[in-house]
């Protein structure tokens, strides 16, 4: 009989199966649960460690937009101290936000819309829905969607002539050779064993050459989250020492062939809880110069992006001390006051744009170098070159809130301990899928709210 029973469904396996729930996992290396999605979901391919549930009709791969964002914490982290240099609000002439309408990320608006269908309060929903109207940052995470590229600026360009406005694309560019070095969650396809320089390379070009295409459009980069911090504090990992000299030549190659395209560059400055230590800056501001010095001062590349994916204030009211144990550069503005000096002094263009897109709650992290899904964030200021700093020339979304950052599912690949801790939501998807309870979240916390 229960032989009898294994044929019947064997030869219905759909009979017998059950399924995955919407936004749970359907697939993926080494996955062994459910492979079909609940009425209402299609299993969509992220990467070869994980598909998806999603709404059905919801096209295309997922887009990894995650980062690590570790944390170091020198011996004697109250030495040391921030010279703050006046700023106005006047912007910068230079600012390449001036004058420019910042282009919706068609992608991240499908997943908002998708994401908000699924919001039943009603009040929750118009609120979750307005976030597709708040520009984001695209991540090219791997070289097979640099093609969506040309698909925006084609987009974009005729979005400006029919409109009369000029049109500015941001983007991520983020496919180092073994790339999140210090971290697990993130981890990229290339790998310098195997040609990822090469391989890197060609990334490069393949954006190159959708921008150029497109000579009316604007484009903003922010070039490799967590890379050059990572050389600045993590070299004590095998990975990253291992890596450093690709992550330069890498980074170097970027600005100098998207510089040759007009591509305004911000280099990752990761945060004032990683080179805002004073121990840590002025290694950091070494860094870029040199490197920047290296490229051959490229003329688009216009400063540094600081708290990409993270949750820092830009200025706190008070110190969150329970984290910050007494550094002075507390907040991102207090970060880039201290930093900017050190740059300009060596040559360096200190120009910043600043991540708020998960920065409106404060005092929900244990410890500073908490990154994954953080509990209790919310949505932070909106994007304006209103920003209250000569020195900043955007407040901007780089990382789309309700990306996950990384699964907390601790028997997969790319489980990161950081991604089971107390103060990381739970469960968690794998790194670039959609997490609906955390955008919900982000949505019900915004502040100032949507
Ligand atoms: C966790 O990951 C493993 C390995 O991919 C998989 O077999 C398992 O089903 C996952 N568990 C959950 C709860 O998603």
């Amino acid at each position: 009989m229960f032989k009898a029973i294994v044929a019947f469904s064997s030869l219905f396996p759909f009979v017998a199966q059950a399924t995955a729930p919407l936004y749970g996992q359907c697939g993926g290396q080494t996955y062994t649960g459910d492979t079909n999605c609940a009425a209402g979901a299609t299993c969509v391919y992220s990467n070869s460690y994980y598909s998806q549930c999603l709404p059905a009709g919801t096209g295309g791969s997922s887009s990894l937009t995650t980062h690590s964002g570790s944390t170091s914490v020198p011996a004697n982290p109250t030495s040391g101290s921030s010279s703050a240099p006046s700023s106005t609000s006047t912007p910068d002439a230079g600012n390449p936000y001036n004058g420019y309408t910042v282009y919706l990320s068609p992608y991240y608006a499908a997943e908002v819309q998708q994401a908000s269908a699924s919001i039943t309060n009603v009040g929750s929903k118009s609120k979750a829905l307005s976030v597709g109207n708040i520009p984001t940052f695209t991540w090219f995470d791997v070289i097979a969607k640099t093609s969506d590229l040309g698909t925006y600026l084609a987009d974009a360009d005729s979005l400006s002539k029919s409109s009369g406005k000029k049109y500015l694309v941001q983007i991520v560019v983020y496919d180092l050779p073994d790339r999140d070095c210090a971290a697990l969650a993130s981890n990229g396809e290339f790998s310098i064993a195997n040609g990822g320089e090469a391989n890197y390379r060609m990334y490069i070009d393949r954006l190159v050459a959708q921008i150029k295409k497109y000579p009316n459009v604007r484009v903003v980069a922010v070039i490799e989250p967590d890379s050059l911090a990572n050389l600045v504090t993590n070299l004590n990992v095998a990975k990253c020492s291992g890596a450093q000299t690709a992550y330069k030549n890498g980074v170097t190659y970027a600005m100098q062939q998207l510089n040759a395209v007009g591509v305004y560059m911000y280099l990752d400055a990761g945060h004032a809880g990683w080179l805002g230590w004073p121990a840590n800056i002025d290694p950091a501001a070494q860094l870029f110069a040199t490197l920047y010095k290296t490229a051959g001062s490229p003329q688009f590349v216009r400063g540094l992006a600081t708290n990409v994916a993270n949750y820092n204030a830009l200025s706190a009211v008070s110190p969150d001390t329970s984290i910050t144990q007494g550094n002075p550069n507390y907040d991102e503005m207090h970060y880039i006051n201290a930093l900017a000096p050190k740059l300009q002094s060596q040559g360096f263009p200190a120009h910043f744009i600043v991540d708020l897109g998960r920065s409106g709650q404060q005092g929900i992290r244990q410890q500073w170098g908490d990154w994954c899904n953080v509990k209790g964030a919310g949505f932070g200021i909106r994007p304006t070159t209103n920003t209250g700093s000569s020195l900043i020339d955007s407040i901007v979304w780089v990382k789309p809130g309700g990306e996950c950052d990384g699964t907390s599912n601790n028997s997969a690949v790319r489980f990161d301990a950081h991604c089971g801790q107390s103060d990381a939501l739970q469960p968690a998807p794998e790194a670039g899928s959609w997490f609906q309870t955390y955008f919900e979240q982000l949505v019900n916390n915004a502040n100032p709210s949507l």
